[in-house]
């Protein structure tokens, strides 16, 4: 990257949404996911894939795949951290508000990109719970 480049990003983005960025945590497709989300953006045609791993009605792991922005791999990377360990239902409750806070926010024209997040945990639940109805 450019440092003109860099200088601009970290004009725009707070030190920690560069480190999620820079330094991802739980990047990478994950084995045997017991559900899996993805979700879009048609307008920046960014997409994300939300892996988890659920026993006992929680989450015990969580990974992403993120093509698309620097905001859009932050927040995913943060949301993984946020889910884990979580019940589904209390991991349900991760908005995308939460996100950016855990990242000391977004640029306003950036917070669409957390909404990515949010909704990709609430498409891999959504899987899970379609792959369980349907063993049963
Ligand atoms: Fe597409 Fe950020 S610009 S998700």
């Amino acid at each position: 990257m450019l440092w003109k480049e860099w200088l601009v990003m970290s004009s725009v983005y707070t030190d920690k949404v560069l480190d999620y960025f820079r330094n991802p945590r739980n990047m990478g497709k994950m084995e045997n996911p017991n559900g899996v989300g993805k979700v879009g953006n048609a307008v920046c045609g960014d997409v994300m894939f939300i892996y988890v791993k659920i026993e006992g009605n929680v989450i015990t792991d969580c990974t992403f795949e993120t093509f698309g922005c620097v905001a859009a791999i932050a927040t995913s990377s943060a949301l993984t951290e946020m889910a884990k360990g979580r019940t589904l239902d209390d991991a349900l409750t991760i908005s995308n508000k939460d996100v950016a806070d855990k990242l000391d926010g977004l640029p306003p024209l950036k917070m669409h990109c957390s909404l990515l997040a949010e909704e990709g945990l609430k498409s891999a639940v959504e899987d899970y719970h379609k792959n369980n109805s349907q063993t049963k």
